[in-house]
């Protein structure tokens, strides 16, 4: 199939160190910016109102709203409607919530709203109370507009990226893994949450985990992903996948893969046969596009975690290049660069494109090589 790249924006990867550009330095006199510090971001309204909202897409045609109370009583429940402080629809949903050793979060709700018209902006409000929230639905048709940044974290040059991304009018936000950088602090994941809100809480943000979501402590937390699972939740029902850590979903003509790094791939693996369904039920005439996620890059030149996504290239490769994925984002390397369509190590004109994308601002700072 012909396919027209002006059809679909795809991809703001985001330069926010246009230096880094080959032609504008030569390599001896660029350096690379140190990272910059942390912000941590306080809650300064009450217990009961919402912190931390955060919208991802469930299905065709409805939206999680998820957020955080101090005040367990808050009902999980979300106003909604067309016009600002209008609301003529209401949902409710489930509560949850961790421990952490000493660590208890608040009272977690996800809320599923809809069915949502496409292209269209729909005011919120979370709990009963609080400020009101709005976002915008993705279109029903092409063009479409992604904006993808991995390994976040939340430092100031994280606010930087984010704040750059808002420039544009995108429509859906993806992140192939390494969200807070809480790195087992969990009031860091809080502070997150924050930080994100004003973006999350406008536009749908998809996500799949990366190491710094494993957070596994031998004996008392021996599967990790505790945080991420409860506060992150992505539709992976709905895709047929038993787990949190791998899924996809459709969105205007794109099919998107959200592989997981950090679960079994083998073949004899539940992601790899999840993996090998959904590729076969993908209907290229529906989605022409087809894009894949993941965290720990199968492809990189840089010395920084060389090799470390090799076995599941080795696992895996096949089963995209036959599927004929059009391009795959990965994070993990804190830096930019993107291949020329290749399968097993040599160029290919029916392989993928892969594209890192590991330079979202975390605390870590650049890749040095
Ligand atoms: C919170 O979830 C529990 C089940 O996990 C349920 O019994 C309870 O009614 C929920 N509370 C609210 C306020 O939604
Ligand atoms: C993001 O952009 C929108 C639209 O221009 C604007 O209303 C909003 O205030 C921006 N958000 C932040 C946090 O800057």
């Amino acid at each position: 199939m012909e396919k027209c790249w002006s059809h679909v924006f795809l991809l703001l990867t985001i330069f926010f160190f246009p230096q880094l550009l080959p032609q504008s330095h030569s390599s001896s006199d660029y350096r690379r910016h140190p990272p910059r510090p942390l912000i941590f971001t306080p809650h300064d309204l009450s217990k009961a109102d919402p912190q931390q909202v955060h919208i991802s897409l469930v299905g065709r045609d409805h939206m999680r709203v998820s957020w955080i109370t101090e005040d367990k009583s808050v009902r999980s429940m979300v106003e909604y409607g067309k016009r600002p402080g209008r609301y003529n629809a209401a949902a409710t949903g489930e509560n949850t919530s961790y421990h952490y050793f000493f660590y208890s979060s608040g009272k977690i709700h996800h809320v599923k709203i809809g069915p949502l018209d496409p292209g269209t902006t729909y005011y919120y409000r979370c709990g009963g109370l609080g400020p009101e929230f709005s976002f915008k639905t993705p279109p029903s048709t092409f063009p479409i507009e992604f904006a993808v940044v991995g390994d976040l974290g939340q430092t100031e040059w994280t606010a930087s990226t984010l704040a750059h991304v808002n420039q544009t009018d995108y429509d859906v936000f993806l992140l192939p893994g390494d969200l807070s950088y809480a790195d087992t602090q969990q009031p860091l994941w809080d502070s997150f949450g924050r930080l994100v809100e004003p973006y999350a809480s406008r536009r749908p943000w998809m996500v799949t985990e990366g190491n710094h979501e494993i957070e596994i402590f031998p004996i008392i937390y021996p599967h990790g992903f505790k945080a991420y699972n409860e506060r992150w939740p992505m539709p992976y029902e709905e895709s047929g996948s038993t787990s949190n850590l791998y899924y996809s979903f459709d969105v205007v003509g794109t099919h998107i893969v959200m592989l997981g790094s950090y679960a079994d791939f083998d073949a004899q693996s539940a992601q790899y046969k999840w993996l090998q369904a959904d590729l076969a039920k993908v209907d290229r005439k529906v989605t022409p596009w087809l894009v894949v996620l993941l965290h720990a890059p199968w492809y990189n030149t840089n010395t920084a975690h060389q090799g470390e996504g090799e076995s599941m290239r080795k696992a895996m490769e096949e089963m995209l290049y036959k599927a004929r994925v059009d391009v795959v984002y990965a994070g993990h390397v804190h830096a930019y660069e993107r291949f020329t369509r290749v399968y097993d190590n040599k160029a290919d004109p029916c392989g993928p494109v892969y594209v890192t994308i590991g330079d979202g601002g975390n605390r870590e700072g650049l890749a040095l090589s």
